[in-house]
């Protein structure tokens, strides 16, 4: 991607005279911070578990297309499964699907998505190049937030999504997906700028803000990309061998 390209998706991002020069000197401003001690699994994240723990994507797809583990599926248009490259190094996990993701049967395709889209773009990577999927594979009616029985119905299947695809660096989008994987309700603000671990496996895993909420405070979209370039720089030190988590 060329550097004006790249710009005008920062711009869409809301981050302009700060990521240029960012971009043309400095490098990232955020501090490296402490690895975050491993936080307790949610209990149906256990291994084995759970019948969806040793499927393949075909299998698991569909028994979360015929999911009837919790009352979503009464109102649900579908399930949302996930999408991209399943052996993608980096996964973004949401929350839930809303209208346009419920009708379209794919995650982050709404207003939300496509400012995610662009987030994606502006660190050079299209939607193809990684996984994005949600904690919960039903629309919640009016787009309350999951309950945690629903949530924990849920997990076996995303456990498994993070088993196949087995991802470098997984991102958290938002404060519910944030809470929900990390089994904390510790606030977003606190959860930022530090690598924690998911689950028995220990998956690197940092936390942003949901899309939605930046398009309702796009004052808040340059500590997204402060968030982006601190994952990004989290990355390089996974691909290049460091341990990254205790
Ligand atoms: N918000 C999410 O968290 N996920 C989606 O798929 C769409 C909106």
């Amino acid at each position: 991607m060329t550097d004006g390209r790249r710009l005008a998706y920062l711009e869409a991002l809301g981050v302009d005279v700060y990521v240029r020069r960012g971009l043309a000197r400095a490098p990232v401003e955020m501090p490296v911070q402490e690895a975050h001690p491993a936080v307790p699994a949610a209990p149906a994240a256990v291994a084995g578990a759970v019948p969806e723990a040793s499927l393949d994507w075909e299998p698991l797809r569909a028994m979360v297309s015929a999911c009837t583990r919790c009352s979503l599926h009464e109102t649900r248009t579908q399930t949302v499964f996930g999408v991209g490259n399943p052996s993608a190094k980096w996964m973004f996990i949401g929350e839930a699907p809303g209208a346009d993701e419920d009708r379209q049967g794919e995650p982050f395709v709404g207003r939300a998505g496509q400012l995610l889209t662009s987030m994606l773009k502006a660190m050079g990577f299209a939607r193809e190049d990684v996984y994005i999927a949600n904690v919960l594979k039903c629309r919640p009616p009016g787009n309350r937030d999951p309950k945690p029985e629903e949530a924990l119905r849920c997990r076996g299947y995303l456990d498994r999504q993070i088993e196949l695809v087995a991802p470098s660096l997984i991102v958290a989008v938002g404060r519910i997906a944030a809470q929900n994987l990390l089994a904390t309700d510790t606030a977003l603000a606190r959860l930022r700028g530090k690598v924690h671990t998911l689950g028995p496996r220990g998956w690197p895993l940092i936390v942003t803000y949901h899309p939605a909420y930046l398009l309702r405070s796009p004052g808040e979209k340059r500590k997204a990309w402060q968030d982006l370039l601190f994952a990004r720089q989290v990355f390089a030190r996974i691909e290049s061998g460091e341990r990254v988590v205790p």
